[in-house]
């Protein structure tokens, strides 16, 4: 049987379309994507994903306390029976009901070598710091921000006349590459959590 990934953004959804071509071309073999959750109405990326023929739902989140919004989104979930939840843009923190509700089985994307910069613009940040080289993560998702378990990153050197824009372009394309990678690793059970250790066998 195919694994199910449930991707929730708020955005743009570029990193939930690079998960989608990966299924698609079989770089994530066994898998599909089951619903694509925005809790924000205007996401670019709900479009992106029913034109692809994928299922795509707002949930608004606003005025609505984060357990109780969270709820809803799980439910969602657990109706398409997700095995995987891939945060691509999601800008918002789970809470603990969420998140032991998939123990081990939600991912995060940052655009940074955390724990370095984590939270918001995090290529302004690495630039105002000084930063010869940035990059992205892939991580296991907790309950704080930017913070769980490594499983990939790659790393992006910071050039003079970089502004934030160039900087978060180039590591946009190491971002597309490594969610990818990182999502194929943990549905073919090859990551090992060992405290804040992930041990991947190749
Ligand atoms: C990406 O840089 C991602 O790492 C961060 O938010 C941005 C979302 O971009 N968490 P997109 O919506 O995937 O294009």
């Amino acid at each position: 049987m195919k694994k199910r990934i449930g991707v929730l953004l708020s955005g743009r959804g570029s990193n939930f379309e690079a998960l989608a071509e990966s299924v698609a071309a079989g770089r994530i073999p066994n898998a599909e994507i089951a619903l694509v959750v925005s809790n924000r109405e205007n996401a670019p990326g709900i479009e992106k994903a029913r034109a692809r023929g994928i299922e795509a739902r707002v949930i608004p989140s606003k005025g609505l306390e984060r357990e109780v919004y969270d709820k809803l989104v799980v439910a969602a979930l657990r109706e398409k029976s997700v095995d995987l939840v891939c945060l691509a843009g999601y800008m918002r923190l789970l809470s603990p009901y969420f998140v032991k509700t998939f123990p081990n089985r939600i991912l995060n994307i940052h655009p940074s070598l955390l724990p370095a910069f984590p939270g918001l613009e995090p290529q302004r940040q690495a630039l105002e710091h000084g930063a010869k080289f940035s990059g992205c993560t892939v991580h296991f998702v907790d309950e704080n921000l930017d913070a769980g378990p490594i499983i990939l990153q790659a790393v992006v050197p910071i050039e003079d006349r970089d502004t934030p824009e160039t900087l978060a372009e180039r590591i946009l394309r190491e971002e597309h590459r490594i969610y990818s990678e990182a999502v194929k690793l943990v549905l073919e059970g090859r990551c090992r959590i060992e405290g804040r250790r992930v041990l991947v066998a190749r």
